[in-house]
């Protein structure tokens, strides 16, 4: 059974009867990627039903490709349809070509786009090419459109060991919008393995600000494996602080934590209750 989060942290969490998160501790990550996997699929569907769009924040990184993957089984397999879905994707490196190895336009086709029927004209990345000058005006445009569909219906997240969501890292305020950020050294470091060497790896990268995220009517994060139990307790357990952007979801409405037992390992057991 899944449970909402009621022990107040120390300082400034959101009360039990205001708190909308919630901690799922899953068998695996293959569990947890299937359940969001399939209320993806549900929204989509209830969507159509009604003739409207589906607008989706997506994430990159390795945390989301098993969603991606059950999401193009359910297309092949059970004729699920994304036309009228819409998506907006969190961030990208800053300078980077579309068609460079790690550009997040390259990983959404390749695990998502190109196995779907998404119409391309609804698909948005920032862009990694656009002239220093242009960014802070490309910025708002992003907001302004993400707002002039209708809002992002589902928000799906990775954290990062910084405790980044998005690109916002430690320092991030809560009212932040869509901008050019310096990447942390952790999180520097750990592209290292996609770039092939520090030197290779960007130092900028624009990203959906915090209250970008915020705005999102749900929002799904995921995080597996033991490398990120410490951030997930601090961002769940303990106060909200720009130290850790993540911690600021803790305001959210409908905000739902899917864990693996390894990232799950240093909460409190009544923060997640049973495991499902
Ligand atoms: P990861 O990154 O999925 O590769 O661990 C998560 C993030 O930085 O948000």
């Amino acid at each position: 059974m899944s449970s909402t989060l009621e022990s107040p942290a120390p300082f400034n969490h959101p009360s039990k009867h205001t708190s909308g998160l919630s901690v799922l501790r899953l068998a695996d990550a293959g569990e947890a990627s299937k359940r969001v996997a399939r209320e993806i699929g549900s929204l989509i569907r209830h969507r159509a039903a009604e003739h409207r769009n589906c607008v989706l924040g997506l994430a990159t990184g390795s945390t989301p490709i098993r969603v991606y993957r059950e999401l193009v089984r359910m297309h092949r397999e059970e004729g699920l349809s994304f036309h009228n879905v819409v998506t907006f994707n969190l961030d990208e490196y800053f300078p980077i070509k579309p068609d460079a190895a790690q550009s997040y336009v390259r990983f959404m086709n390749e695990h998502l786009f190109d196995h779907i029927d998404i119409v391309r004209a609804n698909v948005h990345i920032p862009k990694g090419t656009i002239e220093l000058e242009a960014v802070p005006g490309y910025c708002r445009d992003y907001d302004e459109l993400i707002a002039s569909t209708g809002g992002i219906d589902l928000q799906l997240l990775g954290i990062g060991r910084t405790g980044h969501i998005g690109f916002n890292e430690p320092g991030a305020t809560k009212d932040t919008r869509t901008r050019l950020v310096k990447l942390d050294n952790l999180t520097r470091l750990d592209a290292v393995k996609d770039f092939g060497g520090m030197e290779h790896v960007p130092l900028l990268a624009i990203t959906m600000g915090v209250d970008s995220i915020l705005q999102s009517r749900r929002i799904r994060l995921l995080a597996f494996g033991e490398h990120k139990a410490d951030i997930v307790q601090r961002a769940i357990e303990g106060r909200m602080t720009s130290t850790i952007p993540a911690s600021f979801l803790q305001t959210h409405r409908d905000v739902q934590y899917l864990l693996d037992d390894a990232a799950a390992e240093c909460l409190s057991q009544s923060t997640y209750g049973e495991t499902v």
